[in-house]
């Protein structure tokens, strides 16, 4: 047979929960890819022994430890080693690098815990996103999937699903039912992905550059 398995490779900050989504999205056969290798800028993140403990090679890299350029060569070199489909951004906190955006126009995905363009941007991750939220007494936030450009949360919009977070009493209960969300659509928009349902092509009507 002649098939080819779609590969991404996943890169985050944190706990991993999502990647973990991923993972177990795979192993129930709702998606149909393969994890190449996990990447994260921070040694402790639970994403990167959720990849060792399957196996998945998984690297610590970042730019503390380097020059800007080591650093972009090192990213490239992984990349290149890999060859992954699809860049798939979990929690990763740090801006993809210009050479790696171009190189993979259109193949970078991230998923955000609130409904860009508003609750976005630099400085805006994590609980801070969700504290913001619960400060406006926002009734509604949500879950957008969006392309990865050269600034923080700005890409071309893929997805976008609304929660009602009218009985949420601190952001601490907006980011679980948030997340809660997150490991079911992201899991879902990487296949339609991979079955050629939604395409990835930053039209330039729709991107905030
Ligand atoms: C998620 O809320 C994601 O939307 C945001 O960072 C968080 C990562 O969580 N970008 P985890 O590391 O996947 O558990």
């Amino acid at each position: 047979m002649n098939f080819k398995s779609f590969k991404i490779c996943v890169f985050a900050s944190g706990r991993g929960s999502n990647l973990q989504a991923i993972l177990n999205a795979i192993d129930n056969g709702k998606l149909d890819c393969e994890v190449t290798f996990v990447l994260s800028n921070n040694s402790d993140s639970g994403a990167l022994e959720i990849a060792r403990s399957r196996n998945i090679p998984a690297f610590h890299l970042s730019e503390k430890k380097f020059h800007k350029n080591s650093f972009e060569e090192s990213l490239m070199d992984l990349l290149d080693k890999f060859n992954p489909d699809l860049i798939v951004l979990a929690g990763y906190m740090k801006l993809i690098p210009e050479k790696v955006i171009k190189k993979f126009r259109n193949r970078i995905i991230n998923i955000h815990p609130a409904l860009l363009p508003k609750y976005g941007g630099k400085g805006m991750y994590g609980m801070n996103v969700h504290k913001a939220v619960f400060n406006a007494k926002e009734k509604i936030s949500g879950v957008t999937i969006h392309l990865v450009n050269e600034k923080y949360d700005e890409g071309k919009i893929i997805f976008q699903k609304e929660i009602d977070i009218s009985n949420c009493k601190s952001p601490e209960e907006i980011s679980e039912k948030i997340l809660e969300i997150e490991h079911q659509v992201y899991p879902d928009i990487i296949q339609k992905i991979i079955e050629g349902k939604i395409l990835l092509t930053e039209d330039a009507g729709q991107s905030k550059n």
